[in-house]
């Protein structure tokens, strides 16, 4: 649905997409993540038409959008709605009023605009403040008429620059199962922008990993946390503290298989003991992954070693 090939985008001199390629398919759900000033809200509008990029391809269903003009590029901003951190509502208008206006501008009538906007502020479960105003409502309920007012046009893919970046985790979490719904029930592209883990974890089901507008990391999220390089680990912030003598193992439990009794068989199996340092098993998009590092004597290294490769398991030797 959206192919990107070698685009690069400046601002005046300055490279701020640097040959960015990524697919995303219809129906995903997809993360940019990256700290601020990653590029990853030029790369969001460069999706949908708001910025131009000056080298390299970006295609929404099979459009080149920098070659859109006027009425197509139109039709395709319809297309793609967007929500942003600060809601972007208009104080002076109710709910109900803040979620027609694209109607309005678009021209529908009165009866589409009416059975439109109710249908979805049910979805999102504001029917009972239509006739409020956005400063009577909390950031949640703000986010819900944003995300009202991007789907009255029927668009195919939803944009999301850090939607959840202005609420706290509770609130994150309940707009982050809206979106989840809203991808399943209604086959809407789900790209959103985040600095926030949590958000990723929570969510998507593929991330991009942005660094000084160039791609450090891309692949379905479980793999992206299940073990990450070094670019990843620094991006998390994970610094493996581990004791300076004998030989630390760092052990991967892939999605739904935590393998928890690897460490005790093992022990079993080969007579020895090993301390275990640290571990930890973490959900990431509803699969439980993890990891655990043990620290063994120099001796034990090689019949660890090969214990491990036999079972097929992730691990490096830290
Ligand atoms: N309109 C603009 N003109 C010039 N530079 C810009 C403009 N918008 C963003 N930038 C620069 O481009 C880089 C990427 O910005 P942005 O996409 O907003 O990052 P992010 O959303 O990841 O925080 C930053 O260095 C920012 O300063
Ligand atoms: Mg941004």
């Amino acid at each position: 649905m959206i192919n990107i090939k070698n685009l690069n985008k400046y601002y005046g001199t300055t490279k701020v997409l640097n040959d960015i390629s990524l697919t995303i398919n219809k129906g995903d759900i997809f993360a940019i993540v990256g700290h601020s000033g990653a590029g990853k809200s030029t790369l969001l509008r460069c999706i949908n038409g708001l910025e131009q990029y000056q080298e390299g391809s970006l295609q929404v269903n099979n459009n080149e959008v920098k070659t859109l003009k006027k009425d197509k590029l139109n039709n395709f901003r319809k297309n793609v709605g967007m929500i942003f951190q600060h809601f972007s509502l208009l104080e002076r208008k109710t709910v109900f009023q803040n979620v027609a206006l694209p109607m309005e501008i678009w021209k529908y009538s009165k009866e589409e605009i009416n059975t439109k906007v109710l249908s979805l502020l049910k979805l999102v479960g504001l029917e009972e403040k239509r006739e409020s105003y956005p400063g009577e409502l909390s950031g949640g309920q703000k986010q819900r008429v944003a995300i009202a007012r991007a789907l009255t046009l029927d668009p195919e893919i939803l944009l999301s620059d850090e939607a959840t970046s202005a609420l706290d985790p509770n609130t994150t979490s309940s707009i982050l199962n809206l979106l989840k719904k809203i991808n399943k029930d209604m086959n809407i592209t789900i790209i959103l922008v985040t600095h926030e883990m949590e958000v990723v974890k929570q969510i998507a089901q593929r991330s991009l990993l942005l660094e000084h507008g160039n791609i450090i990391g891309l692949d379905v999220t479980e793999n992206l946390f299940l073990k990450p390089d070094d670019k990843m680990k620094e991006f998390l912030g994970e610094i493996d503290v581990v004791p300076n003598s004998g030989i630390n193992i760092k052990i991967y439990f892939p999605k739904d298989n935590t393998n928890q009794s690897l460490i005790t068989k093992m022990a079993r199996e080969l007579d020895m003991d090993f301390n275990i340092v640290w571990g930890k098993l973490e959900e990431i998009n509803t699969h439980i992954i993890g990891n655990m590092i043990i620290n063994i004597k120099d001796e034990q290294k090689e019949e660890v070693c090969s214990y491990l490769i036999n079972k097929n398991i992730i691990w490096e030797v830290l």
